[in-house]
């Protein structure tokens, strides 16, 4: 399904790559704006190198703005490390994607890299990130691979008791897909946000 989309429609203007977000509405209603946070990527990009992984930070934060109203997104890149806590080719990548987007989007606020626990809890955050725009209160995660996000969305579906829905990001026009499984509702809902992506 994913490649006609990349092949056909293509990325638009100003974006490298194609990615996806998952809106996850989560029964906490602290988290995020009223329980919905936004994920990515959990569909599209196996393995985003750092520039690839800030293009996908700065489209999540656009697709938080317009398809959940969150205002002013805050972007999370998520790593096992805070700040430096650990060293590892794998934190230097986000490190470094958290800078590239800086540089792309100086007006975002985002930050990183960050534990999970670090971006969502405001008390860690305020330990482990002090002084950070978004540590604590972010809504917007971006996952440092496709391994990690598509399991993070698994586990806050799962076992976090959230709904979720994904959408596709970066494309020149709005195109979604539907799994086998689906029900009437998961067509009506992606028909929607479908519709309002294309409204931009
Ligand atoms: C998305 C995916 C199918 C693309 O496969 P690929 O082998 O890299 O792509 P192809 O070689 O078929 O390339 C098709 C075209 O799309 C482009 N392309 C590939 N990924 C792209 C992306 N993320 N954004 C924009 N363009 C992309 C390629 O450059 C190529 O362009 P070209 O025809 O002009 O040369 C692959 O990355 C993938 O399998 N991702 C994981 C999907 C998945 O299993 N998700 C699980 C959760 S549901």
């Amino acid at each position: 399904m994913l490649r006609p989309a990349l092949q056909i429609i293509k990325t638009k203007p100003g974006m490298k790559i194609v990615s996806s977000s998952f809106l996850m509405d989560c029964p906490n209603r602290s988290l995020g704006k009223d329980g919905l946070l936004v994920y990515a990527d959990c569909v599209v990009m196996p393995d985003p190198d750092a520039e690839e992984l800030a293009q996908i930070g700065i489209a999540a934060a656009e697709t938080a703005k317009v398809l959940c109203g969150i205002e002013e997104p805050k972007v999370a890149f998520l790593s096992f490390s805070t700040k430096g806590s650990a060293k590892h080719p794998n934190v230097t990548k986000v490190q470094e994607a958290v800078a590239i987007a800086h540089s792309l989007a100086p007006d975002l606020l985002l930050d990183g890299e960050m534990q999970f626990d670090a971006a969502i809890v405001p008390s860690v955050g305020e330990s482990k990130a002090p002084g950070s725009p978004v540590a604590g209160h972010a809504n917007v995660l971006i996952f440092p691979d496709l391994q990690a996000g598509n399991i993070g969305y698994k586990i806050t579906q799962r076992i976090g008791g959230a709904s979720c829905f994904a959408v596709l990001q970066g494309l020149a026009k709005p195109c979604n897909d539907l799994s086998r499984g689906c029900s009437a509702e998961d067509i009506v809902n992606t028909v929607a946000m479908t519709a309002v992506q294309a409204q931009g």
